[in-house]
Protein backbone atom coordinates (compact mmCIF):
# COMPACT_ATOMS: atom_id res chain seq x y z
CA UNK A 1 0.00 0.00 0.00
CA UNK A 2 1.23 3.63 -0.44
CA UNK A 3 1.03 5.43 2.93
CA UNK A 4 1.57 8.50 3.81
CA UNK A 5 2.27 10.07 7.27
CA UNK A 6 1.81 13.54 8.52
CA UNK A 7 4.11 14.38 10.89
CA UNK A 8 7.70 12.72 11.35
CA UNK A 9 8.55 13.35 14.91
CA UNK A 10 8.86 10.57 17.64
CA UNK A 11 5.44 8.55 16.54
CA UNK A 12 5.18 9.71 12.56
CA UNK A 13 8.54 8.51 12.06
CA UNK A 14 8.32 5.37 13.85
CA UNK A 15 4.99 4.20 12.75
CA UNK A 16 6.53 5.34 8.60
CA UNK A 17 9.48 3.52 9.24
CA UNK A 18 8.17 -0.02 10.48
CA UNK A 19 5.44 0.28 7.72
CA UNK A 20 8.14 -0.23 5.07
CA UNK A 21 8.92 -3.68 7.28
CA UNK A 22 6.39 -5.11 5.20
CA UNK A 23 7.13 -3.48 2.23
CA UNK A 24 4.87 -0.26 2.36
CA UNK A 25 5.72 2.73 0.17
CA UNK A 26 5.85 5.47 2.94
CA UNK A 27 6.43 9.09 2.46
CA UNK A 28 6.36 11.49 5.39
CA UNK A 29 5.38 15.19 5.29
CA UNK A 30 6.34 17.42 7.96
CA UNK A 31 6.54 21.29 8.38
CA UNK A 32 10.31 21.23 9.43
CA UNK A 33 12.53 21.24 6.10
CA UNK A 34 15.69 20.32 8.48
CA UNK A 35 13.95 17.01 9.84
CA UNK A 36 12.63 16.10 5.86
CA UNK A 37 16.29 16.62 4.62
CA UNK A 38 17.86 14.44 7.72
CA UNK A 39 15.54 11.32 7.14
CA UNK A 40 16.04 11.43 3.01
CA UNK A 41 20.15 11.20 4.41
CA UNK A 42 19.38 8.36 6.36
CA UNK A 43 20.01 10.14 9.92
CA UNK A 44 16.98 10.36 12.06
CA UNK A 45 16.09 13.25 13.92
CA UNK A 46 15.22 11.80 17.09
CA UNK A 47 17.24 8.81 18.88
CA UNK A 48 15.25 5.26 18.82
CA UNK A 49 16.87 2.42 19.22
CA UNK A 50 16.85 0.10 15.92
CA UNK A 51 15.03 2.85 13.96
CA UNK A 52 18.52 4.42 12.07
CA UNK A 53 19.09 0.27 10.14
CA UNK A 54 15.60 0.46 9.32
CA UNK A 55 15.09 3.64 7.86
CA UNK A 56 18.97 3.05 6.14
CA UNK A 57 17.59 -0.06 4.59
CA UNK A 58 14.10 1.40 3.40
CA UNK A 59 16.01 4.38 1.81
CA UNK A 60 18.06 1.99 -0.08
CA UNK A 61 15.11 0.03 -1.28
CA UNK A 62 13.68 3.06 -2.62
CA UNK A 63 10.30 2.53 -0.75
CA UNK A 64 10.69 5.94 2.22
CA UNK A 65 11.33 9.72 1.49
CA UNK A 66 10.18 12.80 3.45
CA UNK A 67 9.21 15.79 1.75
CA UNK A 68 7.34 19.10 3.12
CA UNK A 69 4.67 19.10 0.05
CA UNK A 70 1.06 17.75 1.39
CA UNK A 71 1.03 17.63 -2.49
CA UNK A 72 3.77 15.08 -3.05
CA UNK A 73 2.35 12.89 0.13
CA UNK A 74 -1.27 12.73 -0.77
CA UNK A 75 -0.99 11.98 -4.45
CA UNK A 76 -1.08 8.55 -4.57
CA UNK A 77 -1.63 7.38 -1.00
CA UNK A 78 -4.20 4.92 -0.21
CA UNK A 79 -3.82 6.02 3.69
CA UNK A 80 -2.81 9.13 5.65
CA UNK A 81 -1.76 8.75 8.90
CA UNK A 82 -1.69 11.92 11.21
CA UNK A 83 1.01 12.10 13.65
CA UNK A 84 1.07 15.57 14.82
CA UNK A 85 1.39 16.96 17.99
CA UNK A 86 -1.43 17.78 20.30
CA UNK A 87 0.42 19.13 23.30
CA UNK A 88 -1.39 21.25 26.16
CA UNK A 89 -2.10 24.95 26.51
CA UNK A 90 -1.29 26.54 29.58
CA UNK A 91 -4.42 25.83 31.17
CA UNK A 92 -3.84 22.04 31.09
CA UNK A 93 -6.97 21.37 27.82
CA UNK A 94 -5.96 20.13 24.98
CA UNK A 95 -4.56 22.06 22.68
CA UNK A 96 -5.77 21.03 18.82
CA UNK A 97 -3.97 24.12 16.85
CA UNK A 98 -1.90 21.33 15.19
CA UNK A 99 -4.88 19.21 13.79
CA UNK A 100 -6.77 22.27 12.93
CA UNK A 101 -3.68 23.21 10.47
CA UNK A 102 -3.34 19.41 9.07
CA UNK A 103 -7.17 19.49 8.24
CA UNK A 104 -6.87 22.80 6.42
CA UNK A 105 -4.08 21.75 4.62
CA UNK A 106 -5.40 18.49 3.74
CA UNK A 107 -8.83 20.60 2.11
CA UNK A 108 -6.28 22.29 0.30
CA UNK A 109 -4.56 19.36 -1.37
CA UNK A 110 -7.65 17.55 -1.44
CA UNK A 111 -9.46 20.38 -3.74
CA UNK A 112 -6.23 20.18 -5.89
CA UNK A 113 -6.92 16.39 -6.55
CA UNK A 114 -9.09 14.23 -8.53
CA UNK A 115 -11.49 12.19 -5.96
CA UNK A 116 -10.58 8.25 -5.30
CA UNK A 117 -10.69 6.14 -2.05
CA UNK A 118 -8.67 7.50 0.54
CA UNK A 119 -8.50 6.89 4.40
CA UNK A 120 -7.24 9.15 7.07
CA UNK A 121 -6.10 7.45 10.50
CA UNK A 122 -6.00 10.23 13.49
CA UNK A 123 -3.09 8.85 14.87
CA UNK A 124 -2.25 11.62 17.66
CA UNK A 125 -3.90 11.49 21.07
CA UNK A 126 -7.31 13.58 21.00
CA UNK A 127 -9.97 13.71 23.33
CA UNK A 128 -13.01 11.99 22.57
CA UNK A 129 -14.81 13.58 19.49
CA UNK A 130 -11.61 15.86 17.81
CA UNK A 131 -11.49 12.96 15.21
CA UNK A 132 -15.45 13.36 13.97
CA UNK A 133 -16.47 16.93 15.88
CA UNK A 134 -12.78 18.62 14.56
CA UNK A 135 -10.55 16.63 11.99
CA UNK A 136 -13.51 15.28 9.96
CA UNK A 137 -16.00 18.40 10.43
CA UNK A 138 -13.05 20.58 9.17
CA UNK A 139 -12.34 18.40 6.02
CA UNK A 140 -15.79 18.02 4.88
CA UNK A 141 -16.81 21.42 4.80
CA UNK A 142 -14.05 22.52 2.86
CA UNK A 143 -13.65 19.56 0.10
CA UNK A 144 -15.29 19.84 -3.49
CA UNK A 145 -18.65 17.34 -3.11
CA UNK A 146 -16.92 14.74 -5.72
CA UNK A 147 -14.58 13.80 -2.61
CA UNK A 148 -17.73 13.28 -0.10
CA UNK A 149 -18.33 9.21 0.17
CA UNK A 150 -14.67 8.83 -0.68
CA UNK A 151 -13.03 9.22 2.44
CA UNK A 152 -12.60 7.28 5.63
CA UNK A 153 -11.88 8.44 8.71
CA UNK A 154 -10.37 6.49 11.45
CA UNK A 155 -8.69 7.00 14.72
CA UNK A 156 -5.76 4.23 16.03
CA UNK A 157 -4.58 5.53 18.89
CA UNK A 158 -0.29 4.84 19.25
CA UNK A 159 1.29 3.08 22.54
CA UNK A 160 4.82 2.47 21.75
CA UNK A 161 7.11 3.57 24.22
CA UNK A 162 9.83 5.90 23.52
CA UNK A 163 13.17 4.08 23.96
CA UNK A 164 11.23 1.22 22.92
CA UNK A 165 9.30 2.26 20.00
CA UNK A 166 10.00 0.61 17.47
CA UNK A 167 10.05 -2.68 19.72
CA UNK A 168 6.17 -1.96 20.64
CA UNK A 169 5.52 -0.89 17.23
CA UNK A 170 6.57 -4.70 15.95
CA UNK A 171 5.05 -5.79 18.50
CA UNK A 172 1.82 -4.25 20.43
CA UNK A 173 0.01 -5.75 22.76
CA UNK A 174 -3.22 -4.55 20.95
CA UNK A 175 -3.67 -2.56 17.89
CA UNK A 176 -7.49 -0.45 18.65
CA UNK A 177 -9.25 0.58 15.31
CA UNK A 178 -12.22 3.09 15.54
CA UNK A 179 -14.07 4.04 11.89
CA UNK A 180 -16.72 5.49 10.58
CA UNK A 181 -17.24 2.93 7.50
CA UNK A 182 -16.01 -0.60 6.69
CA UNK A 183 -13.32 0.32 3.93
CA UNK A 184 -11.69 2.38 6.40
CA UNK A 185 -12.17 -0.23 8.91
CA UNK A 186 -11.29 -3.06 6.69
CA UNK A 187 -7.65 -1.20 4.91
CA UNK A 188 -6.24 -0.77 8.72
CA UNK A 189 -6.94 -4.25 9.36
CA UNK A 190 -5.05 -5.45 6.56
CA UNK A 191 -2.00 -3.15 7.60
CA UNK A 192 -2.36 -4.49 11.17
CA UNK A 193 -2.77 -8.15 10.11
CA UNK A 194 1.01 -8.12 9.14
CA UNK A 195 2.03 -6.66 12.58
CA UNK A 196 -0.73 -9.39 14.75
CA UNK A 197 -3.25 -11.53 14.86
CA UNK A 198 -6.50 -11.05 15.00
CA UNK A 199 -7.23 -11.03 18.55
CA UNK A 200 -5.32 -8.58 19.07
CA UNK A 201 -7.04 -6.52 16.79
CA UNK A 202 -10.29 -4.74 18.61
CA UNK A 203 -12.38 -2.49 16.58
CA UNK A 204 -14.25 -0.05 18.41
CA UNK A 205 -16.60 3.49 17.93
CA UNK A 206 -13.72 6.28 16.87
CA UNK A 207 -14.59 7.85 19.93
CA UNK A 208 -14.31 4.66 22.33
CA UNK A 209 -10.69 4.73 20.32
CA UNK A 210 -9.73 8.01 21.35
CA UNK A 211 -10.81 7.52 25.12
CA UNK A 212 -9.27 3.90 25.69
CA UNK A 213 -5.70 5.83 24.40
CA UNK A 214 -6.67 8.75 27.41
CA UNK A 215 -7.68 6.14 30.16
CA UNK A 216 -4.74 3.96 29.05
CA UNK A 217 -2.17 6.62 30.14
CA UNK A 218 -3.79 8.04 33.05
CA UNK A 219 -4.28 4.16 34.92
CA UNK A 220 -0.01 3.84 33.62
CA UNK A 221 0.39 7.22 35.05
CA UNK A 222 -1.64 6.64 38.06
CA UNK A 223 -0.07 3.48 39.02
CA UNK A 224 3.21 5.50 39.34
CA UNK A 225 1.96 8.02 41.67
CA UNK A 226 0.80 5.18 44.00
CA UNK A 227 3.83 3.66 44.21
CA UNK A 228 5.07 7.29 44.66
CA UNK A 229 2.55 8.15 47.60
CA UNK A 230 3.05 4.36 48.99
CA UNK A 231 7.00 4.70 48.78
CA UNK A 232 6.86 7.97 50.81
CA UNK A 233 5.76 6.31 53.17
CA UNK A 234 7.65 3.48 53.28
CA UNK A 235 10.62 5.78 53.24
CA UNK A 236 9.66 7.51 56.59
CA UNK A 237 9.12 3.66 58.18
CA UNK A 238 12.80 2.72 56.84
CA UNK A 239 10.95 0.41 54.44
CA UNK A 240 12.37 -0.12 50.93
CA UNK A 241 9.14 0.12 48.98
CA UNK A 242 10.75 -1.53 45.93
CA UNK A 243 10.55 -4.63 48.57
CA UNK A 244 7.06 -3.98 49.11
CA UNK A 245 5.92 -3.08 45.38
CA UNK A 246 7.61 -7.22 44.56
CA UNK A 247 4.98 -8.16 47.01
CA UNK A 248 2.21 -6.44 45.45
CA UNK A 249 2.61 -7.00 41.60
CA UNK A 250 2.69 -10.70 42.65
CA UNK A 251 -1.04 -10.67 42.63
CA UNK A 252 -1.77 -11.06 38.87
CA UNK A 253 -5.18 -8.82 39.19
CA UNK A 254 -2.07 -5.81 40.20
CA UNK A 255 0.70 -6.39 37.77
CA UNK A 256 4.48 -5.13 38.68
CA UNK A 257 4.50 -3.10 35.74
CA UNK A 258 4.57 0.50 36.52
CA UNK A 259 4.99 0.71 39.93
CA UNK A 260 8.44 1.65 40.44
CA UNK A 261 8.85 4.59 42.71
CA UNK A 262 10.91 7.07 42.32
CA UNK A 263 11.44 10.83 40.56
CA UNK A 264 7.67 10.25 39.18
CA UNK A 265 6.62 10.16 35.50
CA UNK A 266 7.56 12.79 32.70
CA UNK A 267 7.78 12.58 28.91
CA UNK A 268 5.72 14.07 26.32
CA UNK A 269 2.35 11.74 26.91
CA UNK A 270 1.45 10.76 30.29
CA UNK A 271 1.48 14.95 32.11
CA UNK A 272 0.06 16.31 29.07
CA UNK A 273 -2.87 13.32 28.87
CA UNK A 274 -3.84 13.44 32.34
CA UNK A 275 -4.43 17.01 32.19
CA UNK A 276 -6.41 16.99 28.98
CA UNK A 277 -8.49 14.32 30.58
CA UNK A 278 -8.74 16.03 33.89
CA UNK A 279 -9.66 19.26 32.18
CA UNK A 280 -11.97 17.44 29.57
CA UNK A 281 -13.72 15.81 32.31
CA UNK A 282 -14.39 18.64 34.60
CA UNK A 283 -15.23 20.58 31.08
CA UNK A 284 -18.59 17.50 31.32
CA UNK A 285 -19.11 19.00 35.35
CA UNK A 286 -16.64 15.69 36.60
CA UNK A 287 -14.64 16.08 39.18
CA UNK A 288 -11.83 13.11 38.31
CA UNK A 289 -10.11 13.02 41.76
CA UNK A 290 -7.87 10.32 41.20
CA UNK A 291 -6.21 11.89 38.34
CA UNK A 292 -6.04 15.12 40.35
CA UNK A 293 -3.74 13.41 42.64
CA UNK A 294 -2.00 11.80 39.79
CA UNK A 295 -0.59 15.06 38.54
CA UNK A 296 -0.08 16.38 42.67
CA UNK A 297 1.97 13.47 43.68
CA UNK A 298 4.15 13.81 40.48
CA UNK A 299 4.47 17.38 41.10
CA UNK A 300 6.43 17.22 44.33
CA UNK A 301 8.67 13.99 43.82
CA UNK A 302 11.58 15.76 42.52
CA UNK A 303 11.41 17.94 45.74
CA UNK A 304 10.98 15.46 48.11
CA UNK A 305 15.11 13.75 46.56
CA UNK A 306 15.81 17.38 47.27
CA UNK A 307 14.65 18.02 51.00
CA UNK A 308 16.59 14.42 51.31
CA UNK A 309 19.77 16.36 50.42
CA UNK A 310 18.64 19.59 52.29
CA UNK A 311 17.94 17.05 55.59
CA UNK A 312 21.53 15.56 55.57
CA UNK A 313 23.31 18.95 54.60
CA UNK A 314 20.67 21.88 55.88
CA UNK A 315 21.30 23.51 53.36
CA UNK A 316 22.78 23.70 49.58
CA UNK A 317 23.61 27.09 49.22
CA UNK A 318 27.03 27.42 46.84
CA UNK A 319 26.86 23.52 46.88
CA UNK A 320 28.68 22.21 43.26
CA UNK A 321 26.71 19.19 42.41
CA UNK A 322 26.35 16.08 39.68
CA UNK A 323 23.01 15.37 38.11
CA UNK A 324 23.30 12.29 36.50
CA UNK A 325 19.98 11.62 33.50
CA UNK A 326 17.98 14.41 31.73
CA UNK A 327 16.11 12.36 29.77
CA UNK A 328 13.18 11.59 31.05
CA UNK A 329 13.62 7.81 30.79
CA UNK A 330 16.65 5.79 29.64
CA UNK A 331 16.83 4.93 25.86
CA UNK A 332 15.78 8.11 24.54
CA UNK A 333 16.98 11.64 24.18
CA UNK A 334 13.20 13.29 24.81
CA UNK A 335 13.51 15.44 27.39
CA UNK A 336 10.11 16.81 27.50
CA UNK A 337 8.18 17.14 31.29
CA UNK A 338 11.35 15.21 32.25
CA UNK A 339 11.28 14.69 36.26
CA UNK A 340 15.84 15.88 36.02
CA UNK A 341 14.90 19.02 34.82
CA UNK A 342 12.43 19.80 37.48
CA UNK A 343 14.99 18.53 39.97
CA UNK A 344 17.76 20.80 38.36
CA UNK A 345 15.40 23.40 38.76
CA UNK A 346 14.67 22.80 42.37
CA UNK A 347 18.35 22.34 42.87
CA UNK A 348 19.04 25.74 41.48
CA UNK A 349 16.20 27.41 43.59
CA UNK A 350 17.75 25.96 46.79
CA UNK A 351 20.80 28.14 45.71
CA UNK A 352 23.02 25.09 44.47
CA UNK A 353 26.33 27.29 42.49
CA UNK A 354 26.53 25.05 39.68
CA UNK A 355 24.79 21.77 38.32
CA UNK A 356 27.34 19.22 36.73
CA UNK A 357 25.01 17.52 34.53
CA UNK A 358 25.50 14.77 32.33
CA UNK A 359 22.61 12.47 30.31
CA UNK A 360 23.94 9.85 27.12
CA UNK A 361 21.63 11.23 24.50
CA UNK A 362 19.57 13.99 26.11
CA UNK A 363 22.42 17.26 26.38
CA UNK A 364 21.59 18.69 22.97
CA UNK A 365 17.67 18.54 23.80
CA UNK A 366 18.07 19.76 27.46
CA UNK A 367 20.34 22.42 26.40
CA UNK A 368 17.17 23.91 24.74
CA UNK A 369 15.18 23.92 27.07
CA UNK A 370 17.28 24.79 30.96
CA UNK A 371 19.80 27.03 29.58
CA UNK A 372 21.66 28.72 32.49
CA UNK A 373 25.05 29.16 33.17
CA UNK A 374 24.93 27.26 36.43
CA UNK A 375 24.74 24.21 34.33
CA UNK A 376 27.78 22.80 33.24
CA UNK A 377 27.03 20.13 30.46
CA UNK A 378 29.83 17.29 30.30
CA UNK A 379 30.67 15.17 27.92
CA UNK A 380 31.31 12.30 29.45
CA UNK A 381 29.72 10.42 32.72
CA UNK A 382 33.88 10.48 34.17
CA UNK A 383 33.82 14.08 33.41
CA UNK A 384 30.71 15.16 35.43
CA UNK A 385 31.49 12.48 38.13
CA UNK A 386 34.57 13.81 38.69
CA UNK A 387 32.96 17.47 39.10
CA UNK A 388 31.81 17.16 42.49
CA UNK A 389 31.16 14.80 45.01
CA UNK A 390 27.27 14.91 45.78
CA UNK A 391 25.17 13.10 42.97
CA UNK A 392 22.16 13.27 42.31
CA UNK A 393 20.45 10.47 39.90
CA UNK A 394 17.17 11.49 38.39
CA UNK A 395 17.41 9.15 35.32
CA UNK A 396 18.02 5.35 35.03
CA UNK A 397 20.13 4.81 32.32
CA UNK A 398 22.32 1.10 32.43
CA UNK A 399 25.80 3.16 32.06
CA UNK A 400 24.80 4.62 35.92
CA UNK A 401 24.52 1.42 36.95
CA UNK A 402 28.24 0.71 37.88
CA UNK A 403 28.68 0.91 41.65
CA UNK A 404 32.32 1.24 41.34
CA UNK A 405 31.16 5.23 39.46
CA UNK A 406 30.27 6.33 43.25
CA UNK A 407 33.35 5.64 45.32
CA UNK A 408 33.78 8.53 47.56
CA UNK A 409 30.67 9.99 46.54
CA UNK A 410 27.50 11.21 48.38
CA UNK A 411 24.35 9.62 46.23
CA UNK A 412 20.68 10.74 46.16
CA UNK A 413 19.38 8.27 43.82
CA UNK A 414 15.97 9.36 42.37
CA UNK A 415 15.40 5.73 40.26
CA UNK A 416 17.06 2.90 42.19
CA UNK A 417 19.95 2.57 39.66
CA UNK A 418 22.33 1.47 42.46
CA UNK A 419 22.63 0.00 45.87
CA UNK A 420 25.14 2.50 46.80
CA UNK A 421 27.27 -0.14 48.49
CA UNK A 422 30.51 1.72 46.91
CA UNK A 423 29.39 5.24 47.85
CA UNK A 424 30.37 7.21 50.59
CA UNK A 425 26.55 7.80 51.35
CA UNK A 426 23.47 6.99 50.00
CA UNK A 427 20.13 8.03 50.07
CA UNK A 428 17.35 6.73 47.92
CA UNK A 429 14.18 8.89 47.56
CA UNK A 430 11.82 6.05 48.59
CA UNK A 431 13.77 3.43 50.53
N1 LIG B 1 5.95 10.28 21.74
C1 LIG B 1 5.27 9.23 22.16
O1 LIG B 1 5.80 8.34 22.83
C2 LIG B 1 3.82 9.07 21.81
C3 LIG B 1 3.21 7.81 22.04
C4 LIG B 1 1.87 7.67 21.70
C5 LIG B 1 1.15 8.74 21.18
N2 LIG B 1 1.76 9.95 20.99
C6 LIG B 1 0.97 11.04 20.43
O2 LIG B 1 1.30 11.15 19.04
C7 LIG B 1 1.24 12.53 18.62
C8 LIG B 1 2.59 12.95 18.06
O3 LIG B 1 3.55 12.85 19.09
P1 LIG B 1 5.11 12.85 18.80
O4 LIG B 1 5.78 12.54 20.10
O5 LIG B 1 5.39 12.01 17.62
O6 LIG B 1 5.33 14.39 18.44
P2 LIG B 1 6.66 15.07 17.85
O7 LIG B 1 6.64 16.45 18.32
O8 LIG B 1 7.84 14.19 18.10
O9 LIG B 1 6.40 15.03 16.26
C9 LIG B 1 5.39 15.74 15.63
C10 LIG B 1 5.87 16.16 14.26
O10 LIG B 1 4.80 16.81 13.58
C11 LIG B 1 5.34 17.86 12.79
N3 LIG B 1 4.28 18.79 12.43
C12 LIG B 1 3.71 19.77 13.17
N4 LIG B 1 2.75 20.38 12.47
C13 LIG B 1 2.69 19.77 11.26
C14 LIG B 1 1.91 19.97 10.10
N5 LIG B 1 0.96 20.90 10.04
N6 LIG B 1 2.17 19.20 9.02
C15 LIG B 1 3.13 18.26 9.05
N7 LIG B 1 3.90 18.03 10.12
C16 LIG B 1 3.69 18.78 11.22
C17 LIG B 1 6.42 18.43 13.70
O11 LIG B 1 7.36 19.21 12.98
C18 LIG B 1 7.02 17.16 14.29
O12 LIG B 1 8.09 16.67 13.50
C19 LIG B 1 0.79 13.31 19.86
O13 LIG B 1 -0.59 13.44 19.84
C20 LIG B 1 1.22 12.40 21.01
O14 LIG B 1 0.45 12.62 22.15
C21 LIG B 1 3.09 10.12 21.29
Amino acid sequence: MKIGIVGSGYVGLVTGVCFTLKDHEVILVDVVKEKVDAINKGISPIYEPGLDEILKEALERNILRATTSYEEMMKEADVVFIAVPTPSKPDGSMDVRFIEAVAKQIVETLNKMEPRNLVFVMKSTVLPGTTENIFKALILAGIRDEWKGKISFTMNPEFLREGMAVEDFLNPDRVVIGADNDYGREVLVKIYRDFVDNEKILIVPIKVAELIKYASNAFLSMKISFANEIGNLAKSLGIDVYEVMEGVGMDKRIGRAFLNAGLGFGGSCFPKDVSALLNFGRSLGHEMKLLEATLEVNKKQPSKLVDLALKRYRSLEGKEVVVLGLAFKPNTDDVRESRALELIKELLEKGVAKVHAYDPKAIDNAKTVLDDERIIYHNSLESALGSADIVFIATEWQDFADESLYEGKEVFDGRKVIKGEKAKYYEGICW
